[in-house]
Protein backbone atom coordinates (compact mmCIF):
# COMPACT_ATOMS: atom_id res chain seq x y z
CA UNK A 1 0.00 0.00 0.00
CA UNK A 2 1.27 3.55 -0.82
CA UNK A 3 0.86 6.54 1.33
CA UNK A 4 0.25 9.45 -0.65
CA UNK A 5 1.44 13.27 0.77
CA UNK A 6 0.68 16.22 -0.68
CA UNK A 7 3.50 18.40 -0.70
CA UNK A 8 3.96 22.04 -1.09
CA UNK A 9 6.62 23.60 -2.07
CA UNK A 10 8.03 26.70 -1.97
CA UNK A 11 12.18 27.39 -3.03
CA UNK A 12 11.91 31.44 -2.37
CA UNK A 13 14.84 33.14 -3.42
CA UNK A 14 18.70 32.55 -3.89
CA UNK A 15 20.10 29.25 -3.07
CA UNK A 16 16.44 28.45 -1.37
CA UNK A 17 16.07 27.47 -5.32
CA UNK A 18 18.83 25.54 -4.99
CA UNK A 19 18.43 23.36 -1.81
CA UNK A 20 14.85 22.63 -2.42
CA UNK A 21 15.74 19.51 -5.96
CA UNK A 22 18.09 17.62 -3.52
CA UNK A 23 15.75 17.50 -0.52
CA UNK A 24 12.60 16.12 -2.80
CA UNK A 25 15.25 14.22 -4.99
CA UNK A 26 16.19 12.57 -1.11
CA UNK A 27 12.57 12.26 -0.24
CA UNK A 28 11.69 10.49 -3.20
CA UNK A 29 13.96 8.23 -3.51
CA UNK A 30 13.55 6.83 0.45
CA UNK A 31 9.83 7.66 -0.13
CA UNK A 32 10.17 4.69 -2.67
CA UNK A 33 11.62 1.89 -0.24
CA UNK A 34 8.94 2.87 2.16
CA UNK A 35 5.64 2.95 0.10
CA UNK A 36 5.16 7.00 0.28
CA UNK A 37 4.25 8.91 -2.60
CA UNK A 38 5.15 12.32 -2.47
CA UNK A 39 2.92 15.06 -5.35
CA UNK A 40 4.34 18.21 -5.00
CA UNK A 41 2.77 21.68 -6.11
CA UNK A 42 5.09 24.20 -6.76
CA UNK A 43 4.71 27.94 -5.51
CA UNK A 44 6.70 30.65 -7.02
CA UNK A 45 6.38 33.12 -3.72
CA UNK A 46 9.22 35.22 -3.46
CA UNK A 47 11.49 38.28 -4.03
CA UNK A 48 11.47 37.99 -7.78
CA UNK A 49 7.75 37.86 -7.52
CA UNK A 50 7.43 40.89 -5.15
CA UNK A 51 9.38 42.80 -8.05
CA UNK A 52 6.71 41.45 -10.30
CA UNK A 53 3.42 42.15 -8.37
CA UNK A 54 4.12 44.31 -5.50
CA UNK A 55 3.89 41.33 -3.04
CA UNK A 56 5.87 38.17 -2.15
CA UNK A 57 2.72 35.87 -2.47
CA UNK A 58 -0.66 36.05 -3.74
CA UNK A 59 -3.98 37.24 -1.61
CA UNK A 60 -5.49 33.40 -1.69
CA UNK A 61 -1.80 32.10 -1.25
CA UNK A 62 -2.75 30.83 2.55
CA UNK A 63 -5.60 29.43 1.44
CA UNK A 64 -4.06 28.08 -1.42
CA UNK A 65 -1.67 25.96 0.56
CA UNK A 66 -4.16 24.75 3.57
CA UNK A 67 -5.21 21.66 2.60
CA UNK A 68 -1.42 20.46 2.05
CA UNK A 69 0.29 17.83 4.40
CA UNK A 70 3.42 19.82 4.94
CA UNK A 71 5.18 23.02 3.04
CA UNK A 72 8.83 22.94 2.45
CA UNK A 73 10.59 25.95 2.13
CA UNK A 74 14.25 27.03 0.73
CA UNK A 75 14.76 30.71 1.84
CA UNK A 76 13.14 33.96 1.21
CA UNK A 77 15.22 37.47 0.84
CA UNK A 78 17.03 39.42 -2.35
CA UNK A 79 18.88 42.39 -2.10
CA UNK A 80 16.37 44.89 -3.07
CA UNK A 81 13.25 44.51 -0.60
CA UNK A 82 13.68 45.03 2.42
CA UNK A 83 14.16 41.95 4.90
CA UNK A 84 11.21 43.04 6.64
CA UNK A 85 9.12 42.72 3.92
CA UNK A 86 10.09 39.63 2.90
CA UNK A 87 9.50 38.14 6.22
CA UNK A 88 6.15 39.48 7.04
CA UNK A 89 4.77 39.14 3.32
CA UNK A 90 4.93 34.98 3.60
CA UNK A 91 7.16 33.58 6.75
CA UNK A 92 5.46 35.53 9.41
CA UNK A 93 2.01 35.23 7.85
CA UNK A 94 2.47 31.24 7.27
CA UNK A 95 3.67 30.63 10.70
CA UNK A 96 0.97 32.23 12.46
CA UNK A 97 -1.98 32.06 10.55
CA UNK A 98 -1.19 27.94 10.55
CA UNK A 99 -0.41 28.03 14.40
CA UNK A 100 3.00 26.90 13.81
CA UNK A 101 3.74 27.95 17.23
CA UNK A 102 6.74 25.62 17.47
CA UNK A 103 10.28 26.30 15.99
CA UNK A 104 12.35 23.36 16.33
CA UNK A 105 15.61 23.65 15.64
CA UNK A 106 17.76 20.43 16.35
CA UNK A 107 21.79 20.86 16.53
CA UNK A 108 24.50 18.02 16.57
CA UNK A 109 27.94 17.91 15.44
CA UNK A 110 28.34 15.18 13.41
CA UNK A 111 31.54 12.83 12.90
CA UNK A 112 32.98 14.15 9.21
CA UNK A 113 32.36 18.07 10.05
CA UNK A 114 34.89 20.13 11.85
CA UNK A 115 33.41 22.21 15.09
CA UNK A 116 34.97 25.62 14.99
CA UNK A 117 34.98 24.70 18.26
CA UNK A 118 38.17 22.45 19.73
CA UNK A 119 35.86 21.06 22.21
CA UNK A 120 32.93 20.28 20.95
CA UNK A 121 33.38 16.70 19.44
CA UNK A 122 30.44 13.95 17.54
CA UNK A 123 28.20 12.83 19.39
CA UNK A 124 28.54 14.88 22.37
CA UNK A 125 26.97 18.11 21.74
CA UNK A 126 23.35 17.25 20.66
CA UNK A 127 20.84 19.64 21.39
CA UNK A 128 17.10 21.12 20.60
CA UNK A 129 16.83 25.00 20.61
CA UNK A 130 12.32 25.08 20.88
CA UNK A 131 11.92 28.24 19.72
CA UNK A 132 8.25 30.23 20.87
CA UNK A 133 7.40 31.09 16.92
CA UNK A 134 4.13 33.37 16.93
CA UNK A 135 4.55 36.19 19.55
CA UNK A 136 7.09 37.40 21.88
CA UNK A 137 9.39 40.48 20.70
CA UNK A 138 7.98 39.69 17.07
CA UNK A 139 4.66 41.70 17.41
CA UNK A 140 3.31 44.07 15.23
CA UNK A 141 2.31 46.19 17.77
CA UNK A 142 3.94 49.58 17.97
CA UNK A 143 5.00 52.60 15.72
CA UNK A 144 6.64 55.31 14.57
CA UNK A 145 6.08 58.84 15.20
CA UNK A 146 8.09 62.06 14.05
CA UNK A 147 9.74 60.71 11.21
CA UNK A 148 13.19 62.36 10.11
CA UNK A 149 12.72 65.22 13.38
CA UNK A 150 15.07 65.32 16.27
CA UNK A 151 12.38 63.91 18.44
CA UNK A 152 11.61 60.86 16.32
CA UNK A 153 11.18 57.61 18.20
CA UNK A 154 10.08 54.01 17.56
CA UNK A 155 8.35 51.66 19.82
CA UNK A 156 7.91 48.31 19.45
CA UNK A 157 5.79 45.91 21.91
CA UNK A 158 6.67 42.36 22.63
CA UNK A 159 3.88 40.58 23.44
CA UNK A 160 3.84 37.44 25.81
CA UNK A 161 0.54 35.18 26.55
CA UNK A 162 0.07 32.57 29.06
CA UNK A 163 -1.52 30.13 26.29
CA UNK A 164 1.87 30.96 24.62
CA UNK A 165 4.46 30.59 27.20
CA UNK A 166 2.16 27.29 28.41
CA UNK A 167 1.99 25.45 24.84
CA UNK A 168 5.64 26.56 24.07
CA UNK A 169 6.75 25.07 27.70
CA UNK A 170 4.88 22.13 27.68
CA UNK A 171 6.37 21.42 24.37
CA UNK A 172 9.68 21.67 25.69
CA UNK A 173 8.85 19.47 28.80
CA UNK A 174 7.22 17.12 26.49
CA UNK A 175 10.40 16.73 24.11
CA UNK A 176 12.81 16.08 26.66
CA UNK A 177 10.62 13.36 28.41
CA UNK A 178 12.23 11.30 25.32
CA UNK A 179 15.60 12.83 25.48
CA UNK A 180 17.95 13.51 28.61
CA UNK A 181 15.29 15.21 30.19
CA UNK A 182 16.97 18.20 30.61
CA UNK A 183 15.44 21.75 29.92
CA UNK A 184 17.39 25.02 29.77
CA UNK A 185 14.76 28.05 29.59
CA UNK A 186 16.16 31.02 28.24
CA UNK A 187 15.17 34.30 30.25
CA UNK A 188 16.74 37.99 30.78
CA UNK A 189 14.06 38.88 34.05
CA UNK A 190 17.11 40.93 35.46
CA UNK A 191 16.73 43.36 33.16
CA UNK A 192 13.78 42.89 31.35
CA UNK A 193 11.52 43.34 34.17
CA UNK A 194 7.86 42.49 32.81
CA UNK A 195 7.77 39.90 29.91
CA UNK A 196 10.50 37.55 31.49
CA UNK A 197 9.83 37.57 35.02
CA UNK A 198 6.48 36.05 33.56
CA UNK A 199 7.99 34.17 31.62
CA UNK A 200 10.08 32.35 34.16
CA UNK A 201 6.85 32.32 36.78
CA UNK A 202 4.94 29.90 33.71
CA UNK A 203 7.86 27.71 32.60
CA UNK A 204 8.27 27.00 36.56
CA UNK A 205 4.12 26.25 36.69
CA UNK A 206 4.88 23.66 33.37
CA UNK A 207 8.05 22.56 35.10
CA UNK A 208 6.22 21.35 38.22
CA UNK A 209 3.67 18.91 36.40
CA UNK A 210 7.19 17.33 34.54
CA UNK A 211 8.56 16.37 37.83
CA UNK A 212 10.93 14.01 35.74
CA UNK A 213 12.55 16.94 34.05
CA UNK A 214 15.81 19.40 35.66
CA UNK A 215 14.87 22.22 34.30
CA UNK A 216 17.46 24.94 34.65
CA UNK A 217 16.86 29.20 33.90
CA UNK A 218 19.63 30.84 32.51
CA UNK A 219 20.24 34.73 31.33
CA UNK A 220 20.34 34.88 27.55
CA UNK A 221 24.00 36.80 28.00
CA UNK A 222 25.50 34.01 30.03
CA UNK A 223 23.52 30.75 28.00
CA UNK A 224 25.57 32.31 24.63
CA UNK A 225 28.73 32.45 26.34
CA UNK A 226 27.98 28.64 27.63
CA UNK A 227 26.61 27.45 24.62
CA UNK A 228 29.87 28.11 22.84
CA UNK A 229 32.32 27.20 25.88
CA UNK A 230 30.71 23.86 27.09
CA UNK A 231 27.78 23.09 24.23
CA UNK A 232 27.64 19.50 25.14
CA UNK A 233 25.93 20.28 28.47
CA UNK A 234 22.35 21.01 26.57
CA UNK A 235 19.36 19.23 26.13
CA UNK A 236 16.51 20.93 25.16
CA UNK A 237 16.14 24.41 25.14
CA UNK A 238 13.19 26.63 25.32
CA UNK A 239 13.46 30.27 24.47
CA UNK A 240 11.36 33.43 23.14
CA UNK A 241 11.09 34.14 19.49
CA UNK A 242 13.72 36.78 19.30
CA UNK A 243 15.87 34.81 21.81
CA UNK A 244 15.30 31.34 20.01
CA UNK A 245 16.33 32.82 17.16
CA UNK A 246 19.71 34.13 17.72
CA UNK A 247 20.82 31.05 19.92
CA UNK A 248 19.87 28.49 17.11
CA UNK A 249 21.91 30.76 14.45
CA UNK A 250 24.92 30.90 17.59
CA UNK A 251 24.36 26.92 18.09
CA UNK A 252 24.52 26.27 14.08
CA UNK A 253 27.71 28.06 13.48
CA UNK A 254 28.97 26.01 16.83
CA UNK A 255 27.89 22.40 15.04
CA UNK A 256 30.11 23.78 11.78
CA UNK A 257 28.14 25.44 8.98
CA UNK A 258 24.84 27.14 8.86
CA UNK A 259 24.46 25.37 5.76
CA UNK A 260 23.66 21.98 7.64
CA UNK A 261 21.09 23.90 9.90
CA UNK A 262 17.44 22.40 9.60
CA UNK A 263 13.97 23.67 11.40
CA UNK A 264 10.55 22.49 11.60
CA UNK A 265 7.74 25.34 12.22
CA UNK A 266 5.11 23.05 13.71
CA UNK A 267 1.81 23.00 14.36
CA UNK A 268 1.84 20.06 16.98
CA UNK A 269 -2.23 20.04 17.43
CA UNK A 270 -2.10 19.26 13.10
CA UNK A 271 -4.90 21.50 12.33
CA UNK A 272 -2.69 23.01 10.00
CA UNK A 273 0.47 21.92 7.84
CA UNK A 274 3.50 22.76 9.58
CA UNK A 275 6.86 24.04 7.46
CA UNK A 276 10.10 22.63 7.31
CA UNK A 277 13.17 24.61 6.33
CA UNK A 278 16.79 25.42 6.73
CA UNK A 279 17.69 27.64 9.06
CA UNK A 280 20.18 29.42 6.05
CA UNK A 281 19.03 32.31 4.44
CA UNK A 282 18.82 32.84 0.42
CA UNK A 283 22.90 33.00 0.44
CA UNK A 284 22.90 35.74 -1.89
CA UNK A 285 26.96 35.74 -2.22
CA UNK A 286 27.00 32.27 -3.34
CA UNK A 287 23.73 31.64 -5.10
CA UNK A 288 23.59 30.76 -8.88
CA UNK A 289 27.31 28.93 -8.76
CA UNK A 290 26.43 25.01 -7.12
CA UNK A 291 27.87 26.22 -3.86
CA UNK A 292 25.25 25.78 -1.65
CA UNK A 293 25.23 23.10 0.90
CA UNK A 294 21.57 21.02 0.57
CA UNK A 295 21.90 19.13 4.31
CA UNK A 296 19.77 21.72 5.91
CA UNK A 297 17.12 21.39 3.16
CA UNK A 298 17.53 17.39 3.52
CA UNK A 299 17.55 17.20 6.99
CA UNK A 300 14.50 19.66 7.45
CA UNK A 301 12.57 16.63 4.91
CA UNK A 302 13.63 14.59 6.90
CA UNK A 303 11.68 16.49 9.67
CA UNK A 304 9.05 16.24 7.97
CA UNK A 305 9.42 12.34 7.57
CA UNK A 306 8.90 12.15 11.37
CA UNK A 307 6.26 14.44 11.51
CA UNK A 308 4.55 13.11 8.65
CA UNK A 309 5.01 9.84 10.75
CA UNK A 310 7.26 7.96 9.04
CA UNK A 311 10.16 7.65 11.81
CA UNK A 312 11.96 4.68 10.17
CA UNK A 313 12.41 6.59 7.20
CA UNK A 314 13.77 9.82 8.24
CA UNK A 315 16.35 8.19 10.54
CA UNK A 316 17.22 5.92 6.95
CA UNK A 317 17.66 10.13 5.60
CA UNK A 318 19.97 10.70 8.43
CA UNK A 319 21.83 8.09 8.67
CA UNK A 320 22.54 8.05 5.18
CA UNK A 321 23.73 11.64 5.97
CA UNK A 322 25.92 10.91 8.78
CA UNK A 323 27.38 7.94 6.67
CA UNK A 324 28.86 10.34 3.59
CA UNK A 325 29.80 12.71 6.11
CA UNK A 326 32.10 10.04 8.07
CA UNK A 327 32.68 8.86 5.36
CA UNK A 328 35.14 11.93 4.63
CA UNK A 329 35.45 11.79 0.68
CA UNK A 330 32.58 14.19 -0.78
CA UNK A 331 31.26 17.26 0.92
CA UNK A 332 30.62 20.90 -0.20
CA UNK A 333 33.15 23.75 0.61
CA UNK A 334 31.38 24.93 3.69
CA UNK A 335 32.06 21.72 4.88
CA UNK A 336 35.69 21.64 4.45
CA UNK A 337 35.31 20.33 0.41
CA UNK A 338 35.32 20.87 -3.02
CA UNK A 339 32.17 19.23 -3.95
CA UNK A 340 29.38 21.67 -5.78
CA UNK A 341 25.87 21.07 -4.76
CA UNK A 342 25.32 17.97 -7.55
CA UNK A 343 27.67 16.01 -6.92
CA UNK A 344 27.09 15.95 -3.21
CA UNK A 345 23.89 15.40 -4.10
CA UNK A 346 24.27 12.28 -6.05
CA UNK A 347 27.00 11.09 -3.75
CA UNK A 348 24.24 11.30 -1.05
CA UNK A 349 21.68 9.36 -3.57
CA UNK A 350 23.84 6.79 -3.99
CA UNK A 351 23.89 5.94 -0.24
CA UNK A 352 20.13 6.33 0.02
CA UNK A 353 19.27 3.88 -2.63
CA UNK A 354 21.34 1.63 -1.21
P1 LIG B 1 22.48 33.49 4.89
O1 LIG B 1 22.15 32.32 5.74
O2 LIG B 1 21.79 33.58 3.59
O3 LIG B 1 24.06 33.52 4.62
C1 LIG B 1 25.03 33.68 5.66
C2 LIG B 1 26.37 33.11 5.20
O4 LIG B 1 26.32 31.68 5.23
C3 LIG B 1 26.72 33.48 3.77
O5 LIG B 1 28.11 33.70 3.68
C4 LIG B 1 26.34 32.27 2.97
O6 LIG B 1 27.08 32.08 1.79
C5 LIG B 1 26.56 31.13 3.94
N1 LIG B 1 25.59 30.05 3.71
C6 LIG B 1 24.28 30.08 4.04
N2 LIG B 1 23.67 28.94 3.67
C7 LIG B 1 24.61 28.17 3.10
C8 LIG B 1 24.60 26.88 2.50
N3 LIG B 1 23.48 26.13 2.41
N4 LIG B 1 25.75 26.39 1.99
C9 LIG B 1 26.89 27.10 2.06
N5 LIG B 1 26.97 28.34 2.62
C10 LIG B 1 25.85 28.87 3.13
O7 LIG B 1 22.17 34.80 5.78
P2 LIG B 1 22.22 36.35 5.35
O8 LIG B 1 23.35 36.58 4.41
O9 LIG B 1 22.14 37.09 6.61
O10 LIG B 1 20.85 36.62 4.60
C11 LIG B 1 20.68 36.61 3.19
C12 LIG B 1 19.21 36.78 2.87
O11 LIG B 1 18.47 35.66 3.36
C13 LIG B 1 18.58 38.01 3.54
O12 LIG B 1 17.69 38.58 2.61
C14 LIG B 1 17.83 37.44 4.72
O13 LIG B 1 16.72 38.21 5.11
C15 LIG B 1 17.40 36.10 4.18
N6 LIG B 1 17.14 35.10 5.23
C16 LIG B 1 16.06 34.31 5.06
C17 LIG B 1 15.78 33.29 5.95
C18 LIG B 1 14.62 32.41 5.68
O14 LIG B 1 14.11 32.37 4.57
N7 LIG B 1 14.15 31.68 6.66
C19 LIG B 1 16.63 33.07 7.11
C20 LIG B 1 17.79 33.93 7.17
C21 LIG B 1 18.02 34.91 6.27
MG1 LIG C 1 17.44 33.50 12.21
Amino acid sequence: MTTVHRIALIPGDGIGQEVLPPATAVLDAVGKRHGIEFRYDSFDWSCKRYAHEGAMMPADGLEQIAGHDAILLGAVGWPGVPDHVSLWGLLIPIRRAFAQYVNLRPIAVLDGVPSPLSGARPGEVDFVVVRENSEGEYSEIGGRMNRGLPGELAVQEAVFTRTGVTRIADYAFELAEGRRKHVTSATKSNGIVHTMPFWDEVVAERAARHPGIELVSEHIDALAAKLVLNPSRFDVIVASNLFGDILSDLAAAVAGSIGIAPSGNLNPERDHPSMFEPVHGSAPDIAGKDLANPLGAIWSASMMLDHLGHADAAAEVLDAVRGSLAEGGVRTRDMGGTAGTAEFTRALLDRVGR
